[in-house]
């Protein structure tokens, strides 16, 4: 079963072209990794996806439909979009407290995303003085608010310490584990090379592999020759 489809996406920008008739399939109950340098396209792709970036050529599907069209998507997609955006002088429980509101959900969940995270602790404290790892875990609780069966994170790792990381990986796989599905997107392949399932590999807009990760990184390989290969060797520049 698909969960989300992107279908010959293109999105212009003048002259540039940050996605480049991109198509590929995202499996229900899988992680899937969506990587590519920096400047690849990946946000632009997703913010597509999430209804946030109009395509100019091509169309998204989640859960079998164009997100605008969803009955409840706080429901059906959590997201996590570059950092997330927080009001600085608001606490962590006070932030979930305004978006369980917008979204209609019940405000005995904040409680329990809060666990999920991790950020009992710093709950109370406001946002502005939290680390990058601290909100990259409050932008996940956001997205786990409406106990969405997909969730979509752009470059969750970022900012986070090693731990940090694995605890991210780990619950990556509890969640598809528990038949969820993860669209996370990464610039490094070897952060989420042991979470996830599926790979879409993009470079210039345009997909490079896709596939499971067992069938793209052979033993011989290791993961950054695998990854700069298809990449090439330096950032995307223009
Ligand atoms: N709003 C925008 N206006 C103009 N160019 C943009 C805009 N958003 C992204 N871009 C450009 O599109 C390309 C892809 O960007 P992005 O999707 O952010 O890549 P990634 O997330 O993979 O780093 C980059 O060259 C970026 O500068
Ligand atoms: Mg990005």
């Amino acid at each position: 079963m698909t969960a989300i489809t992107v279908d010959r996406l293109t999105k212009r920008y003048g002259e540039l072209v940050a996605v480049d008739d991109l198509s590929f399939e995202v499996r229900r109950g899988a992680v899937t990794g969506f990587l590519g340098p920096n400047g690849a396209g990946k946000t632009t792709t997703l913010k597509m996806v999430l209804g946030l970036a109009r395509p100019t050529a091509g169309h998204a599907l989640v859960a079998g439909r164009p997100y605008a069209e969803l009955d409840e998507p706080a429901r059906t997609v959590g997201a996590v979009l570059e950092g997330g955006l927080f009001h600085p002088g608001r606490s962590g429980r006070a932030h979930l407290r305004v978006q369980a509101k917008a979204a209609g959900l019940p405000s005995g969940r904040i409680e329990e995303v809060l666990a999920l995270v991790g950020l009992q602790a710093a709950a109370d404290k406001r946002v502005g003085g939290y680390s990058m790892g601290m909100r990259q875990r409050l932008g996940l609780a956001t997205a786990l608010l409406g106990e969405p069966e997909i969730l979509i994170l752009d470059e969750p790792a970022n900012g986070l310490d090693p731990a940090g990381i694995r605890w991210l990986r780990t619950f990556l796989r509890g969640f598809a584990d528990d038949g969820g599905t993860a669209l996370v997107s990464s610039h490094l392949l070897a952060e989420v090379a042991q979470a996830v399932d599926d790979v879409v590999v993009i470079g210039h807009g345009r997909c490079l592999a896709q596939g499971a990760i067992g069938d793209l990184v052979d033993p011989d390989a290791s993961l950054e020759d695998v990854y700069l290969d298809l990449t090439g060797t330096t950032e995307v520049l223009r």
